[in-house]
């Protein structure tokens, strides 16, 4: 009791604070996602994700090996699909020429140890803009599964370490993993979006691969297959099914919103659990700094630092780039 107890002694310098923190982040702790277009030579700022960029390839991969030299591990990719290019069933996911497919076959070819994630999900291939084959009501499931399906097996075929289903079908994890294994794809990482909530916090993400529907139609949402934000027992649930299916990692999505999800989720599984600090988060976070001059650098840490607390292995931000510059800058 106080005054023995006197809890600001181990407070009292950078050097005592070091000694005794937690959590530490690292470099390796992140993972940074990029949107990769067509074309040549293009760097396309996305108006709602400050510093954030649509690459074509030959740019995506300067910035990976970039990435890979202040010590990020992975990196997620995700596609922006020209309107042309999409249908009502993404069949554009399955084309082997898709961008998404030359950006995975570039990134191993020239950054061969840096791990690359893909999401499995048809929104940026559909017109309609959800994750399936939509029949006018509602995205069928086991139709959809046998497309992403055959999503995995053509990224693995292009050499992707880990997928990433983000859909939120019931059954396709034991479906990809299947598939997987009867082509002697056993080595391939699967990363189950386990938890994914129906949320307003992935509006930036959706303008920045063109399949914002919000605008246009109030009434869009994906509630039917994303989970409710009302529940957290469920996200238990969901994850142990994933696991069970085959599922090596578990992300949660959204971060900050989730960490509750987070803890709950570290607490009771074996699995790797990572946290996706999803566009909005970046965007609010950003929007500190530029309205209320805010320190900036500090804010991000606290945040990130807040996902190691709640048990988060890895976490995917927009500020990796970022964030593991500074930490390299300060470790050196
Ligand atoms: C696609 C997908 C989404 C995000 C990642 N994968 C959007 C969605 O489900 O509508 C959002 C990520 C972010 O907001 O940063 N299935």
């Amino acid at each position: 009791m106080y005054p023995d107890v006197r809890m600001r002694r181990l407070r009292k310098a950078p050097w005592i604070r070091d000694l005794v923190a937690e959590n530490h982040l690292k470099p390796s702790d992140l993972i940074m996602p990029f949107f990769v277009c067509d074309g040549v030579g293009i760097s396309e700022e996305i108006k709602t994700m400050p510093n954030i960029f649509r690459l074509s390839v030959d740019m995506l991969v300067q910035s990976v090996k970039m990435a890979w030299d202040i010590g990020i591990k992975m990196v997620a990719l995700f596609p922006v699909v020209e309107v042309g290019n999409k249908d009502d069933t993404g069949s554009y996911a399955l084309d082997k020429n898709n961008v998404l497919c030359k950006a995975v076959k570039m990134i191993k070819k020239e950054v061969p140890n840096i791990g690359v994630m893909v999401d499995i999900a048809l929104d940026p291939y559909t017109l309609h803009c959800h994750d399936g084959i939509f029949d006018g009501f509602d995205v069928d499931n086991d139709k959809t599964i046998d497309v992403l399906v055959k999503q995995s097996i053509m990224m693995a075929e292009h050499g992707c370490d880990v997928l990433a289903p983000s859909d939120m079908m019931d059954g396709r994890i034991g479906a990809i993993r299947m598939a997987l294994e009867e082509r002697k794809f056993d080595a391939t990482i699967i990363a189950s979006y386990g938890a994914k909530y129906a949320s307003s916090f992935y509006s930036p993400f959706r303008d920045a691969v063109k399949s914002n529907r919000n605008c246009e139609d109030g009434g869009f949402n994906k509630k039917t297959y994303q989970m409710d934000y009302r529940n957290g027992i469920e996200a238990q649930h969901e994850v142990e099914l994933d696991i069970d299916e085959g599922a090596d990692m578990v992300i949660i999505k959204p971060g900050m919103p989730c960490l509750d999800v987070v803890y709950r989720v570290s607490q009771n599984c074996m699995r790797p659990v990572l946290a996706y600090q999803v566009s909005a988060e970046y965007l609010m976070l950003n929007l500190l700094k530029t309205i209320c001059d805010k320190n900036y650098d500090d804010i991000i840490l606290e945040s990130l630092y807040s996902f190691k607390r709640a048990g988060a292995r890895g976490i995917i931000t927009y500020a990796a780039l970022d964030v593991a510059k500074r930490l390299c800058i300060a470790g050196s």
